[in-house]
């Protein structure tokens, strides 16, 4: 039989940061695994670990104790180099801020992490993602001459432009009307349908949690709550 092996594995991860010499404690006995093409929301309140289990989930940080793997590499194995491999390869990530870069162009924004990462043939990658967000035509502008939205979009763009196995989202809503925020949701659900994206979004709205496959509920470090969510 094949053992089927999750894009991301959490076993048994806490993560404690320390503060003025005082342990505060992030995430506690975390165990979660994530499939691929999986969309996962994570909800709850602010401290929750919501940002804590997004970056060990990219290998931005380590846990204190457990294990997480990605793409079947336990991420504190690594040193600096492998690290960087790692999330250069397998990890996209849309920031609540869109975080733009305000000096470069739309097209230069998104094909900088393959620029940084030595690859060729980044600017006609850059464009052909913009095109699957509906950018494309955009391409030459500056940030400041978007909207919210659109900004998310060349967000989402600059994130899968390597085409990583997961993309972690840190409510991408969150600086958006409602409106404008649903059409990001379909799209990220779109990706995650049709491109095998695994994703993991951390979210206060209740209507970003519907268009998941799951919801993952998180109360003072702990997983309190798993409810599979039934898609159409
Ligand atoms: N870099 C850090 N240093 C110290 N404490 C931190 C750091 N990042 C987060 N924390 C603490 O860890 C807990 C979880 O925070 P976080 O993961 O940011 O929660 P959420 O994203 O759900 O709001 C909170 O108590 C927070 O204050
Ligand atoms: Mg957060």
């Amino acid at each position: 039989m094949t053992k089927i092996v999750p894009v991301v594995h959490f076993e048994h991860v806490s993560k404690q940061y320390i503060t003025d010499g005082a342990p505060v404690p992030a995430l506690q006995d975390v165990c979660l695994a994530f499939g691929r093409g999986e969309f996962v929301a994570l909800a709850g309140r602010s401290g929750c670990g919501k940002s804590t289990l997004l970056n060990l989930a990219g290998a931005m940080d380590f846990p204190t104790s457990g294990t997480v793997t990605l793409d079947g590499v336990v991420t504190s194995s690594l040193g600096d180099a492998g690290l960087t491999k790692l999330r250069r390869e397998k990890v996209g990530f849309v920031f609540q801020s869109f975080q733009l870069l305000p000096t470069l162009s739309v097209v230069e924004n998104v094909e900088l992490p393959l620029l940084l990462a030595g690859r060729t043939g980044a600017r006609s990658a850059a464009l052909e993602r913009l095109g699957r967000v509906e950018m494309d035509s955009y391409a030459a502008r500056l940030p400041y001459q978007l909207s919210g939205g659109q900004m998310q979009r060349v967000g989402i763009a600059r994130a899968l432009v390597h085409n990583p196995s997961i993309l972690l989202a840190d409510e991408p809503t969150g600086n958006l009307d409602s409106g404008t925020g649903d059409v990001i949701l379909a799209l990220l659900r779109e990706i995650a349908s049709r491109e095998g994206t695994t994703i993991l979004m951390a979210t206060h709205s209740a209507e970003a949690a519907a268009i998941t496959d799951r919801l993952v509920r998180m109360r003072d470090g702990q997983v309190e709550e798993i409810r599979e969510l039934c898609q159409p």
